[in-house]
This record gives structure tokens, sequence and C-alpha cells, in this order.
């Protein structure tokens, strides 16, 4: 076979599989059958407990007021690979007993860049990415541990 020949045989196969999906489709077809409106929307509303709008809302209530504990716990889940799930240490260091204000103070050194000890550079990308917020966050739930 040569390649006029194979890609002749292609053009036939895919005009096929093309003329066959024209042949195939549903009449009855009324737009896209992944949206849901009208009683698919009701019955969603009445299953979560309001609009899609709604719903959003009380979730970010909720997360607004959940404590900074909480909240750091939910943080600390990219932290336990290395030191530990109760903060007991690992590949980093205990963090289990520490002071809230001395884990914000050394976050805080990893996230300006400032080299604490030989294995520093594991925690500047960690830091990088947090906020105040998360910071003090992480700590309440560190001091918790
Ligand atoms: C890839 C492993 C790794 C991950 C992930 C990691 N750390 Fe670390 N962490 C270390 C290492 C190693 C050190 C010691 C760095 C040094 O030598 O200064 C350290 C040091 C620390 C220190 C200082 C401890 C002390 O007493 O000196 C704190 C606080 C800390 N990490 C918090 C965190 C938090 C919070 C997270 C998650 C958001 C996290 N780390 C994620 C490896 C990691």
């Amino acid at each position: 076979m040569n390649t006029t020949t194979l890609v002749a045989a292609f053009i036939v196969v895919v005009s096929g599989l093309i003329w066959v999906g024209t042949q195939s489709n549903d009449s009855d077809w009324a737009g896209n059958r992944n949206q849901c409106v009208g009683e698919c929307y009701e019955d969603w509303k009445a299953e979560n407990g309001g609009t899609i709008a709604a719903v959003e809302q009380t979730k970010q209530a909720a997360l607004a007021a959940a404590s900074p504990e909480a909240l750091g716990e939910k943080y600390y889940g990219q932290c336990i690979a290395c030191h530990g799930s109760r903060g007991e240490g690992g590949i980093g260091p205990m963090l289990a007993g520490q002071a809230a204000a001395d884990i914000v103070a050394k976050l805080t050194a990893y996230r300006a860049g400032e080299e604490r000890g030989a294995q520093s550079a594991m925690m500047y990308p960690v830091a990088k990415p947090m906020t105040d917020a998360d910071l003090d966050n992480i700590a309440a739930f560190v001091a918790s541990l």
C-alpha cells in the first residue's frame, strides 16, 4: 500500500464516520442536555437549600465564621508530609508546643527568604504564597497541638 492509498482510505473512513454521525442524530434533541433549568433546577434548589448564589453565600459565610484554628488546620494539610499530622516533626522540625508568635515569626522569615537553618530552602516555596492571615491561622492551629 502506498501513501496515496492510505490517505484515500483514511478520507473514506472519516467521511463514513461523519455520515453515520449525521444520520444518527436524535431529532428530539433540543439543546444542551447538561443544562439544569426549570424543573431540574427546582429539584436542585430543594435538595441543596436554595439557589446557587444562596448556597455559595452560605458557604462563604461559614468559611468567614470558621475559627482561625479551624482554617489553620485546613491549611496545615500541606505541611503534614514534612512536619507530621500532629506537628511532631519528621523531615522538618517539631512544631507542636511552639508559641503562636514564634511560628508567625519563623514563617515570616522564610517568606522573606531569610535563612534560618541549613534547610531553609525547603520552606521558601511553602511560605512564599502565605498571607498574613494564613500565618495567623496556622499559628493558632499549631499552638493548639
Ligand atoms: C518539603 C517539606 C516541608 C514542608 C511541606 C513544610 N515544611 Fe516547614 N520546614 C521544613 C524544613 C526542612 C524546615 C527546617 C528549615 C531550616 O533549616 O530552616 C522547616 C521549618 C519550619 C518552621 C520553623 C521550625 C523551627 O522551629 O525552626 C516552621 C514554623 C515551619 N516549617 C512551618 C511549616 C508550615 C506551616 C508548613 C505548611 C504550610 C510547612 N512548614 C511545610 C520542611 C517542610
